[in-house]
């Protein structure tokens, strides 16, 4: 049996690093997706492959020991084997369109497909199970993550989401459009997320400040977002970016794309860890195209709406 999942990259519209201090963060999913499949093989072997290149390993290798970028997939192959007391190995095909290091969720959405992906070779996933398989995969690469991403890419749509306590569907049946403009600079999640927790250290006051401001932020987004007010919507996103530049997860490359791209939307913000990875702007549906038509001209630039399905999974005998 071949087992097929798929899983939709984020955008975070508010609240991102705020969120792994125990702020609330809203999180959309969006249309772009990896699609991971799997199949038990008769070898010892789990073996991964994607557009990046393919490892495999002993099913007895200790995951300790793995040091390869599949690291997560691996981890959760291994245990789901030894869950079912498996004794083969299993394959594992990633498929993503969803750019790499970017910011746009690909690794939570990654950790996501395949959780559901190789569950589904043995038993009918649930997606409670499936997402903190999925955190729990992520964590072995990047310790401190907050779950969001991964919450976000299991259920689709626009999420209010903060760690360790509750996640919540922020219901509208209003359409949204985002222009993603994609830096090329690649960053680490886990080192700005460290460099954030130092500034945090040195800068009590001032931090506990800006988590106090991004809260009553995120109560006035949430209502114009309800309200599809886009204007209110896209002052809180370059709001949020000023908070963002106050803990120093800005450069001058980010705020160029934003200075240029802000001009025509109605606000943008880097989204995730920033420091490299993409800006996000909230546009109108009639001016997309040519925005997108504008940034191109200098940036990799796309539009994206939500995905409201969230992790999928396939069956195909
Ligand atoms: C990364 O997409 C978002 C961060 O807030 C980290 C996290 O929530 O785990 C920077």
């Amino acid at each position: 049996m071949i087992s097929k999942a798929s899983a939709p990259g984020k955008i975070i519209l508010f609240g991102e690093h705020f969120v792994v201090h125990g702020t609330k963060a809203i999180l959309c999913a969006i249309n772009k997706r990896v699609t991971i499949i799997s199949e038990k093989n008769k070898s010892q072997n789990i073996s991964i492959k994607s557009s990046l290149g393919e490892n495999s390993i002993p099913i007895s290798e200790s995951i300790e020991n793995v040091d390869s970028m599949f690291k997560p997939f691996f981890f959760i192959a291994k245990k789901i084997i030894n869950e079912n007391n498996f004794s083969n190995g299993i394959d594992i095909d990633i498929q993503s369109d969803i750019p790499i290091g970017a910011g746009l969720g690909s690794s939570s959405a990654c950790c996501v497909a395949a959780a559901a992906s190789v569950s589904n070779l043995f038993s009918k996933p649930e997606k409670n199970q499936i997402l903190e398989l999925a955190i729990e995969a992520e964590q072995t690469i990047f310790p401190k993550t907050s779950g969001a991403d991964c919450t976000v890419s299991v259920f689709g749509g626009i999420i209010g989401y903060e760690k360790g306590i509750t996640y919540e569907i922020i219901e509208t049946e209003h359409e949204f459009d985002f222009i993603v403009v994609n830096s090329k600079k690649p960053h680490s999640t886990s080192i700005v997320v460290d460099r954030v927790n130092k500034f945090k250290n040195e800068n009590k006051e001032i931090f506990n400040g800006l988590c106090d401001d991004e809260r009553k932020l995120i109560i006035q987004a949430v209502k114009a977002l309800q309200k599809f007010d886009l204007e209110t919507v896209g002052k809180c996103i370059s709001q949020n970016q000023i908070f963002l530049e106050q803990l120093g997860v800005s450069n001058d490359q980010l705020l160029e794309i934003i200075k240029i791209i802000e001009k025509e939307t109605f606000g943008a913000k880097i989204t995730g860890a920033g420091d490299g990875g993409c800006i996000i702007a909230l546009t109108d549906k009639n001016e997309k195209e040519a925005v997108v038509g504008h940034m191109k001209t200098e940036y990799e630039a796309y539009s994206v709406t939500i995905d409201k399905t969230g992790m999928q999974v396939f069956n195909d005998n």
